[in-house]
């Protein structure tokens, strides 16, 4: 099927599902007043929002908005950290339980209350500052499993008013060293080793090689000992701390920083059609009113609640949906360190049942895993505690919804699609739960505040049941501030095209009821379990390999990652095609960007389809791979090229 064609399967997708009454009827928000409050006044909107947080001092003007720049809550100080915990621990939530955290060898468990946590972020807060002499608006780098020393870290750093960036676990080291340089970090902080999937991950050794010889600005790696057995690492007596004894020499009160609205919290590495990953920046007080609402609202937050985001802090979902949302509203969160099939294929449900989990948020691409197992590894456990569920990352396939809705949430737990970027900060689009009723494959209507649209080329809003580009038309508190030492790529990725509206790269439908259904990228990034990947990052890690001379990189429909990676290479004279040089472009590329680029195909071929201009021509390449009618070849400088490539294309695919 082609992707109209899928498209309009969807949009005849009839089932609408409205909220249980019995959900409704305790909901946070169960009624259309939020919405009204948005429309009737959006600035005093957002200042009842930030009203929720504590300021050290109240802003002066809730909004500058100079086209692309925003500033939210003008003049105000606040510390994301202090919301997060000190609030917390003068009152009852003081012994409540903060962070769950499940090993992922059975029977390991560890629960931090807020008080716990309070203490141990305050000791790393003075190592910080103290030991390792970070100042405020210093950058961190973290590179970490998921453990509750990740969160201890990441929260120490914005306490004392430094910037953290985390790395996601599964980068190379190569993707390491490109983010240390360009966020200039000072510090780096790591643990010896993870586990994923019974495997162990060997993250001081990527560290020490990213930081070899090049001139990165840092001074001291802090390591945590999260191996249960003695793991072979080399520590550098002079740029090497353990975690462990620089805690041991802490100090146990550090005073969260008084930090204006707009200083910057963190820095979060993403790709984009060019090849260098793009810093992009949050600030403060606008970052942690958007993830502090949001949570509250499209959860449904509950004091008595269970939450449990599967994603890791690596990425944007894991900062704002287990570490600051949540955190900030008080929650008990649960932390899973390791993979959803060890050591058997109902490890999920299992850590459903045995915390009681009662909002679950995970992936299409984890839900059509689970779907692929088969059912009979959920009904193995009790889900009875499940209220609401949710999903982020990529579109949602009907069959996929139906699935979770049926055997996850037993037809009884409203579902939210959550639409939203690491450049947003916090959910853009998806149902109130207790007041929107939901269609299987929709994130449904933007939420309260937000301002989105679906535009013709021009910036026209298309017609109702058309298709379009998804814009934001009105600035939002957690929107990107801009990307790291780049201000003119700010402009050009997410404002150039449109002049005022923020372009978000995705494509989407709008239906009669005005309901939005997400189309995936139209920009060079491919949508990969839900993470994204520029096509240039693996172009250029496949040139980067001595046998090649070009690549075009694309993206497939893939059953369980949404979409797969498929490059096409042209290798230099004399060398030779086989197996052996697909395997090793294949490792290389992992090398270069990180197991989450592994490609799923390798097409080699001694010509690629350019224009006359000289231009790959990656669309006819896409039509090739996807087995679809070959598009206008007009523009080709040799068009026989395609005809002969599909051919062998396909005769390979049939093989
Ligand atoms: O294409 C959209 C897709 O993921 C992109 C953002 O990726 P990232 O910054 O890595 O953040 C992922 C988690 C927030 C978007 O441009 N996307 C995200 N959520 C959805 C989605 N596509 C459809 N439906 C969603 N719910």
């Amino acid at each position: 099927m082609t992707t109209d064609e899928k498209m309009e399967a969807l949009l005849n997708e009839g089932r609408v599902f409205p909220p249980p009454d019995r959900f409704a009827a305790t909901a946070n928000a169960n009624n259309k007043s939020l919405y009204e409050m948005a429309e009737n006044d959006y600035e005093a909107f957002w200042a009842k929002q930030a009203e929720e947080l504590h300021w050290f001092r109240r802003w002066d003007k809730v909004l500058e908005w100079t086209v692309p720049f925003s500033k939210w809550f003008v003049g105000g100080k606040t510390n994301i950290c202090y919301n997060c915990l000190d609030r917390h621990v003068k009152g009852p939530l003081r012994n409540k339980a903060a962070i769950i955290w499940e090993g992922e060898a059975p029977e390991q468990q560890r629960v931090l209350t807020y008080w716990d946590l309070y203490r141990e972020v305050n000791k790393f807060a003075d190592v910080l500052k103290n030991q390792l002499n970070v100042e405020k608006g210093d950058r961190v780098t973290i590179y970490m499993p998921m453990i509750p020393e990740l969160v201890i870290v990441m929260l120490a750093v914005v306490r004392i008013g430094a910037v953290h960036s985390i790395i996601f676990g599964g980068f190379s080291p190569e993707s390491i060293k490109d983010r240390v340089l360009d966020s200039q970090s000072k510090v780096v902080v790591t643990a010896d080793g993870g586990y994923r999937n019974g495997q162990v991950i060997q993250l001081k050794r990527n560290v020490d090689e990213a930081l070899a010889g090049n001139d990165a600005p840092v001074t001291d790696v802090v390591v945590v000992r999260n191996m249960q057995y003695h793991m072979d690492i080399e520590i550098d007596d002079k740029r090497d701390t353990w975690y462990h004894r620089a805690m041991r020499k802490a100090n146990h009160f550090i005073p969260a920083e008084e930090m204006d609205s707009e200083d910057l919290s963190f820095l979060l590495y993403t790709s984009g059609t060019t090849g260098k990953p793009k810093g992009i920046m949050h600030t403060t007080g606008g970052y942690l009113t958007g993830v502090h609402y949001s949570t509250k609202y499209v959860f449904d937050l509950k004091p008595e609640d269970v939450f449990w985001c599967t994603a890791d802090i690596g990425w944007i979902t894991g900062h704002s949906y287990i570490t600051y949302g949540p955190l900030s509203n008080g929650a008990t969160v649960v932390m899973y360190e390791g993979s959803p099939g060890y050591p058997d294929k109902d490890r999920f449900w299992h850590i459903i049942e045995k915390y009681g989990v009662s909002i679950f948020y995970t992936a299409p691409t984890a839900i059509r895993t689970f779907m692929r197992w088969g059912e009979k590894y959920p009904q193995r456990r009790n889900l009875s505690s499940l209220r609401l569920l949710g999903t982020v990352g990529e579109p949602i396939n009907p069959e996929a919804w139906m699935w979770y809705y049926k055997n996850i949430g037993h037809e009884r737990c409203p579902i939210v699609d959550t639409w939203w970027q690491t450049e947003t900060g916090s959910i853009i689009v998806a149902p109130l739960p207790g007041v929107i009723p939901v269609k299987p494959g929709s994130a449904t209507i933007p939420l309260p505040g937000y301002d989105v649209a679906v535009v013709d080329k021009d910036g026209h809003p298309v017609k109702r049941g058309e298709g379009g580009l998804l814009v934001i038309r009105k600035p939002w508190p957690s929107m990107l501030r801009g990307i790291y030492g780049d201000p003119d790529r700010y402009y050009e990725t997410y404002w150039k095209k449109f002049g005022n509206l923020y372009f978000t790269g995705d494509g989407a439908k709008i239906d009669r009821d005005s309901y939005l259904w997400l189309l995936g990228r139209v920009d060079d990034v491919i949508n990969v379990s839900g993470h994204r990947i520029g096509t240039m990052e693996v172009e250029s890690a496949c040139v980067d390999f001595p046998a090649v001379s070009e690549a075009a990189v694309i993206g497939i429909p893939h059953e369980i990652k949404g979409q797969a990676i498929v490059a096409f290479v042209t290798i230099k004279d004399g060398e030779a095609h086989s197996l052996d040089l697909i395997q090793e472009i294949e490792e290389h590329v992992v090398a270069k960007i990180g197991s989450i680029a592994r490609l799923e195909k390798i097409f080699i071929t001694a010509e690629l389809p350019k224009t006359r201009s000289g231009k790959i021509m990656r669309r006819l390449l896409r039509d090739i791979a996807n087995g679809n009618v070959i598009g206008d070849t007009t523009t080709l400088a040799d068009p026989v090229i395609v005809e002969q490539l599909k051919q062998r294309y396909e005769s390979e695919e049939g093989n």
